[in-house]
């Protein structure tokens, strides 16, 4: 399903992951990754599909949170007077390069960038979207449980929770790990987010298409806790 190139460096990208045990969640890996410049994950630009709802109006407008978001580019395209986005990862690396990459951007004041770890992080205040593309997929699949009380946490009781659900295949290993749209639903379910719409991405890039699902995720006015009442 890869390119050969592509493969060596997931390869290359997986070894440096379980080989490197220096820091919570993976860290000290992802760093030694941004270092050695192995990311075969970046698009070198932001994903067509977000970029796509951000020119339509569907999506929230507010306060956005972008976890492990890389080189940035998918913050910086959907920032703006409306929405302040915060692009979050755990590598200090990569937090440099979309820093280095976004300064001089005209948008610069609507967006801003933050080494920490997702899982830890205590943002001030709560937010009224979060994008996830290619992070669920690059935690360890033991983590899903706590990405999802994280999200529930840190999202407003009505903001939107939105996945780009990759690679949907039936690989062994990672990352990134293979995902489905019931390994979501059976994280999210239990913190009471329920799918508004799921949908194939056929803007998908290359070798990515038909490995692609769009989920929006939100919460029903009664949490999980009241219902079971
Ligand atoms: C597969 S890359 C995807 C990057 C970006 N979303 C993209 O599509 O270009 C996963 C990213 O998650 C970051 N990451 C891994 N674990 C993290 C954690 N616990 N908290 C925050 N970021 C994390 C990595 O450093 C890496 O940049």
């Amino acid at each position: 399903m890869m390119h050969n190139s592509t493969t060596t460096s997931v390869d290359a990208l997986q070894q440096v992951i379980h080989t490197t045990h220096t820091h919570t969640n993976g860290g000290g890996g992802w760093e030694q990754c941004w270092k050695q410049g192995l990311t075969p994950w970046d698009l070198g630009g932001p994903t067509p599909l977000l970029l796509h709802l951000h020119r339509t109006g569907s999506l929230p407008k507010g306060r956005a949170l972008l976890p492990g978001c890389g080189t940035g580019y998918d913050v910086v395209a959907i920032a703006g007077p409306e929405r302040y986005v915060i692009g979050l990862d755990i590598s200090g690396h990569a937090i440099n390069k979309a820093i280095q990459l976004s300064s001089s951007h005209p948008n610069s004041s609507y967006f801003t960038f933050l080494e920490a770890d997702f899982f830890t992080c205590h943002p001030t205040d709560l937010f009224d979207l979060i994008f996830d593309y290619t992070f669920f997929c690059a935690i360890e699949p033991h983590l899903r449980s706590a990405w999802a009380r994280k999200m529930a946490d840190i999202l407003k009781p009505d903001g939107e929770l939105i996945t780009l659900m990759f690679p949907i295949s039936d690989h062994v290993g990672g990352p990134p790990y293979k995902v489905s749209v019931s390994d979501y639903e059976e994280v999210l379910h239990p913190m009471g987010f329920k799918a508004i719409s799921i949908t194939d991405n056929e803007l998908a890039v290359g070798p990515r298409k038909a490995r692609e699902k769009l989920g929006r995720w939100k919460r029903s006015s009664v949490s999980p806790a009241k219902s079971a009442l």
